[in-house]
């Protein structure tokens, strides 16, 4: 139907299409999902595409310009692109980050057999339950003009935010179903026209109007999900601005334009308001209209982002970081606004930090819970699992793909049979209150583990003393700076206190680790905990800045000189020093 369009600037080798059958009406569609009644063959790749470079053109970029740069830093960035269409945008993100490893899923397969060799798509009905082990796995989800394909996003969304990682991105674009013509009477508009056609026959199959503000919506008010920033594009339809680069984009859309009407042809004559003679009559005028590009046509399209911690564990006693709840300080970080006595920042500075400590001590005590329990609760059928205070959520997702069949969540009394406490002793002052409360949680044989480190970092021997001196004068100014802020320097000594003299404790274990705090060890296993606490060391240093600066003990000239000496002890693996850690563990009789 298209007269501007020339058919050779579509994709070429399409060598894939797979999972489609042909309908009476000549053109393919998805062969599985009867409701999702857009078409999935080359002319739909056409669209798809034209469509997809408007969108980029029009956003200024695939992804904000902060989400791409904090992926470009991970490793191995996992990235998920959900009803992925043609696969364009896998393909060209995975292009621009060589290193991450995307996935492009759709009920067909009508990508590009020319993709990079970490792009891969696989067929997958999206509202089906997505594999068990791709739980928490994604820093970056991206999902685009779904509206016709799902008909909840209530139901999606959720499902979505729990494949994320702690700090994953969710990152979403919906249009509204409605165009625009500026200073135009838009009943004149057959273009207008033929969008309500096309949103009448959404609603009817229960489709949102406004799809964007829905996930919007739902986003906003799930748990799964914070830091909600919205963008707005007005896409023009058609080449009419006097801006260039509008121009550009509407010449683009244009093609698109026409495109949709064929493209959404069968959807609307479904829906049964308008006879097929009318509907092309419709679309007819849209091509003219659009192809003289003197009507001021816009479509307003919506992206959302989102950071997600992507598992949400909220213990309303205990000071855990939350994002949402997070307010800046005048040093420029994200630090907590409930409670003035945990002043570690609450950013994602601090999440990438608290992640590489995850790391790190899983490696030193070689597994997420002692053997004995990992024991117990393979031979549970569904154990329930609570980690207070949880921070980014490292640990409960880690747990959570181990022990699939787990609930990792939730606030119950006598219910857990396993309950994890880590590093909460810059947040709370009474370690025995925290620990009654805690038992009431736990089922009779519940196993309680707390892992928590002194406030003082320790020389291995005595010549590293004066290897690290910096490090050791460090160390003293900091347990100081903890005593003045009436923080216990020694919390596991209070929780074994409290456990060895409990009746409702039995087997309580004591295992101690010293965290290498740079690669010193002459041990393989030590040196490489070293290497992965390097950074999270280097880090400490500003996290504690504030607690520091607060108590007074030094001003903030000599903090900054004493912490770049740290930081060159720590490259310079100076001298061996360690956190102390104990894991102390025990069962309830
Ligand atoms: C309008 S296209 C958008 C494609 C791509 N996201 C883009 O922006 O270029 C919608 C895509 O969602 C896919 N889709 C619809 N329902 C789906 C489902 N239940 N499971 C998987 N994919 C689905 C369709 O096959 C189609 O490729």
């Amino acid at each position: 139907m298209s007269s501007i369009i020339n058919p050779t600037q579509a994709i070429a080798n399409i060598s894939v299409i797979s999972g489609v059958k042909e309908h009476k009406d000549g053109r393919l569609y998805n062969a599985s999902q009867e409701e999702y009644a857009l078409p999935a063959d080359q002319e739909e790749i056409r669209r798809l595409n034209s469509q997809h470079r408007a969108i980029v053109m029009s956003f200024n970029g695939h992804i904000p310009e902060d989400i791409k740069e904090d992926l470009s830093k991970k490793e191995k960035p996992r990235i998920l692109d959900v009803g992925c269409g043609t696969g364009i945008w896998a393909i060209e993100v995975g292009e621009q980050l060589p290193n991450s490893e995307v996935v492009g899923i759709d009920l067909v397969s009508i990508h590009s057999e020319h993709h990079p060799l970490n792009v891969k798509f696989q067929r997958m009905d999206i509202l089906e339950d997505f594999p068990k082990d791709w739980q928490g796995t994604f820093d970056l989800i991206h999902i685009r003009y779904l509206v016709v394909g799902v008909p909840n996003f209530d139901l999606l969304l959720p499902k979505i935010g729990k494949l994320l990682r702690p700090n994953g991105y969710l990152v979403s674009i919906e249009p509204d179903l409605v165009f625009k013509a500026e200073g135009y009477d838009e009943t004149t508009s057959v273009t207008i026209k033929f969008a309500t056609l096309v949103n009448q026959a959404l609603n009817k199959l229960g489709r949102p109007t406004l799809p964007s503000k829905v996930v919007r919506e739902v986003v906003q008010s799930s748990e799964l999900f914070d830091l909600v920033r919205t963008e707005l594009s007005e896409i023009p339809l058609s080449p009419w601005s006097d801006d260039e680069r509008m121009k550009e984009i509407g010449n683009e859309h244009r093609k698109t334009t026409i495109y949709h009407g064929s493209a959404f042809k069968r959807l609307v004559l479904n829906a049964g308001y308008v006879s097929e003679e009318e509907y092309d009559l419709v679309c007819k005028g849209v091509e003219e209209e659009v192809s003289d590009a003197k009507m001021k046509l816009i479509f307003p399209v919506w992206m959302n982002h989102q950071a997600s911690r992507a598992l949400l564990i909220s213990i309303p006693f205990c000071h855990s970081i939350r994002n949402s709840g997070v307010k800046e300080h005048t040093d420029g970080r994200g630090y907590n606004e409930t409670t003035g006595e945990y002043i570690l920042p609450a950013d994602r500075e601090e999440a990438a930090r608290s992640d590489f400590q995850h790391k790190a001590i899983v490696m030193l005590f070689q597994g997420l819970v002692p053997e004995h329990i990992q024991k117990s609760l393979s031979e549970k059928e569904k154990p329930r699992i609570l980690d207070v205070g949880r921070g980014t959520g490292c640990w409960s997702l880690d747990m959570a793909s181990q022990y699939p069949e787990a609930e990792v969540i939730g606030r119950w009394e006598n219910s857990f049979d396993l309950i994890y406490i880590r590093y909460l002793f810059m947040g709370v002052r009474d370690f025995t209150s925290l620990l009654e409360r805690l038992t009431k949680l736990l089922k009779p044989d519940g196993h309680l583990i707390c892992m928590e480190p002194t406030a003082y970092w320790a020389p291995v021997e005595e010549k590293d003393k004066e290897l690290a001196s910096m490090t050791i004068r460090y160390s003293d100014i900091f347990t100081e700076a903890m005593k003045l802020a009436g923080i216990d320097n020694d919390p596991p000594k209070v929780m074994r206190q409290y456990l060895d003299s409990n009746k409702d404790y039995k087997e309580v274990k004591n295992e101690y680790q010293g965290m290498p705090l740079s690669p010193c060890s002459d041990d393989e296993r030590l040196k490489q905990c070293g290497e992965t606490h390097l950074s999270n060391s280097i880090q400490m240093i500003q996290v504690f800045r504030r607690l520091i600066l607060e108590s007074k003990v030094i001003n903030e000239e000599e903090y900054d000189q004493l912490s770049a000496q740290v930081e060159v002890e720590f490259r310079e693996a100076k001298g061996e020093l360690v956190l102390p850690i104990w894991r102390i563990s025990a069962q309830k009789v």
